[in-house]
């Protein structure tokens, strides 16, 4: 996607070989007018798959899903990371392990909002090891729910996750795929590489 490249170019900053700080759009502030394109481009891309429901995790998931939710016209809940006070037994939960900050952590769902008559769509802002998406899986599975693919804002093709996912037979949908970060220099791949 055009605009998203453009816009990773002109603010994006390469942090290591590995991380890309993307705070000015994506992971802090917030660009409108770019989150409304990226929601119209992932509905376009599965207008044809019969989604119910978007399925993302907070916090940086919850732009882009909206917007996909507003074109799609379908609601949108996000996962939360930290366990509610209230209904802990009413909750799907599964184990996120994050590469990046050592640590794993519990995210969940309350049984309110997805069930086995959904077919979900699972958006995410990053797909690095893949793990926050497995985690998502996980609690689609647990609600018998189908999920037609996912839709990432950024993939790091030279990380494992795409290709973990994509083994599982999930159809995954990045909108920038990032072959390498290099140098301090972003390089956009159009092939998924794995
Ligand atoms: P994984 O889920 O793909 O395995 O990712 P990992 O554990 O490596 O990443 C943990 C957090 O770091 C996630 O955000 C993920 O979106 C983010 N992340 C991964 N790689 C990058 C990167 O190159 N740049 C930026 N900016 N973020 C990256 P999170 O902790 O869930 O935070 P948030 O959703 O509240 O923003
Ligand atoms: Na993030
Ligand atoms: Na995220």
């Amino acid at each position: 996607m055009e605009a998203l490249q453009d816009k990773i170019m002109k603010e994006g900053t390469v942090l290591s070989d590995r991380v890309l700080k993307v705070d000015s759009f994506l992971n802090h502030q917030v660009d409108p007018e770019l989150m409304q394109k990226i929601g119209k481009e992932f509905a376009s891309r599965f207008q044809e798959a019969n989604i119910t429901k978007i399925l993302t995790i907070e916090s940086s998931g919850i732009a882009p899903a909206v917007m996909a939710g507003l074109y799609l016209g379908v609601p949108v809940v996000f996962a939360r990371k930290r366990r509610s006070l209230t209904l802990t037994n009413h909750l799907y939960t599964s184990q996120v392990r994050s590469f990046t900050k050592n640590e794993t952590n519990d995210i969940s769902i309350s049984k309110d909002f997805i069930s086995s008559e959904d077919m979900l769509l699972i958006i995410d802002d990053f797909l690095a090891e893949g793990q926050a998406l497995l985690g998502l899986l996980n609690i689609a599975e647990q609600a018998g729910a189908e999920v037609a693919g996912a839709g990432i804002v950024i993939e790091k093709g030279f990380q494992q996750g795409g290709r973990i996912i994509r083994e599982q037979g999930v159809r995954v949908e990045s909108l920038a795929r990032i072959s390498s970060l290099e140098n301090g220099t972003v390089q956009f791949t159009e092939e998924v590489l794995n």
